[in-house]
């Protein structure tokens, strides 16, 4: 064992926590800021800055940094985008970050249009575990979420996930007041049929959600007042790190919210984000982060690295939704001119 090895081993022991005594467990990797869709909580205009494609980090690249964050604790790395099987080869990608000691999850959170092909290759590559994005089940509805005609393709996917033994699937709706929550019945029922668990997301007011008010959330409890009316009374389940709070109904079938609006998470919050050209970001709503890719370029060693990523763990104070929470009154977090300047602000940059 190298000096250098025998060093981050050490410092693995130590649980690293931030400043209000948060472990560093999570981390979900953008690997491309490119979508095929244009979801209005998400992409709402017509034009975009992309990242360039020169200072997209390189497979071995992610490799690396990867080792270097199990080496400091974490254990859960979820695949983002933007649209990650947009990523060519990401299956690949997959399989070289499965096999990494200290992994315990693998997962990765698609909007399910190029599914259809690539299922059985990600699960052959050691994916474990996959969230779908699915926000309605009505093709009209979702042209104008999305601007895409694409719902049977994401439904074929889905099948696909299924068949290629994807058991524990998930799949992610946000909620929005008069587009799709006269749904929350139906595709609560289509979860159930295809035995895969629902999220019901508030919608949040992120970097490119610039269309987002007050007035368009539909919140935890207007939700779950909504399932009540149609499925009975629900139970609320033992609550872990994770954003999403779990309800089972009488039935024993079980769905979720991710109240990040009106009962934000962050005293639990355990994640943290890399883009895909290689900027660490301590919290959704940081506007500010560390530039590992310079660090990976520069020539530092993976202890100088290890070192840098422990100092700014350490002082973590985020709490971005609740102090989104507290605030008087409530804008969308950048205005459009802004982050056409800084897209790493973007919702779709950072990994939804
Ligand atoms: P699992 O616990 O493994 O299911 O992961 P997850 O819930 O983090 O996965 P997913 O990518 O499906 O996240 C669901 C949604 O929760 C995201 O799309 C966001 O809308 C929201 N979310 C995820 N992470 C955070 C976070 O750190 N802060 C806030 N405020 N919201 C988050
Ligand atoms: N509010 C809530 N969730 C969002 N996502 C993206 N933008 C928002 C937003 N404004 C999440 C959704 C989507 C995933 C890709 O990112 O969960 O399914
Ligand atoms: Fe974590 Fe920031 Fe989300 Fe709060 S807003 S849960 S601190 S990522």
């Amino acid at each position: 064992m190298t000096p250098i090895v025998a060093a981050l081993r050490y410092c693995a022991r130590v649980p690293l926590l931030d400043s209000l005594t948060r472990p560093l467990r999570n981390l979900r990797l953008s690997v491309t800021d490119r979508c095929n869709l244009r979801c209005q909580y998400c992409m709402p205009e017509d034009e975009y800055a992309w990242l360039p494609q020169s200072g997209v980090l390189t497979f071995e690249e992610v490799v690396r940094t990867l080792r270097i964050f199990l080496s400091l604790g974490v254990e859960k790395v979820r695949l983002t985008g933007g649209e990650p099987l947009l990523r060519r080869d990401v299956e690949n990608l997959v399989s070289m970050i499965a096999s990494l000691k200290g992994l315990r999850e693998l997962a990765m959170t698609t909007n399910g249009v190029l599914l259809a092909d690539k299922a059985a290759a990600l699960r052959a590559a050691g994916l474990q575990r996959l969230t779908v994005s699915l926000d309605t089940l009505d093709p009209k509805t979702f042209q104008l979420l999305s601007r895409r005609d694409d719902l049977s393709r994401v439904k074929e996917g889905i099948d696909a996930a299924r068949r290629a033994g994807f058991a524990n699937l998930k799949l992610d709706t946000v909620v929005i007041a008069g587009v799709n929550d006269g749904e929350v019945g139906s595709l609560l029922r289509y979860s159930f049929d295809i035995g895969a668990e629902l999220r019901f997301i508030e919608y949040m007011d992120v970097g490119g959600a610039t269309h987002w008010r007050k007035e368009s959330v539909v919140s935890r409890a207007q939700i779950l007042a909504t399932v009540e009316r149609e499925f009975g009374a629900v139970e609320p389940l033992q609550r872990d790190s994770a954003p999403a709070e779990r309800f089972r109904l009488r039935d024993g079938k079980t769905f979720g919210v991710i109240a990040s609006v009106t009962q934000p998470f962050c005293k639990q919050c355990d994640r943290s984000r890399l883009t895909a050209d290689g900027v660490w970001l301590k919290c959704l709503y940081a506007t500010k982060g560390l530039h590992l890719r310079d660090l990976l370029k520069s020539g530092s060693s993976d202890a100088d690295i290890a070192a840098r990523i422990r100092t700014e763990w350490s002082a973590r104070d985020d709490r971005g939704a609740e102090l989104r929470a507290s605030m008087q009154e409530r804008t969308p977090l950048a205005p459009r001119a802004e982050l056409q300047k800084q897209p790493h602000l973007e919702m779709h940059t950072r990994g939804g």
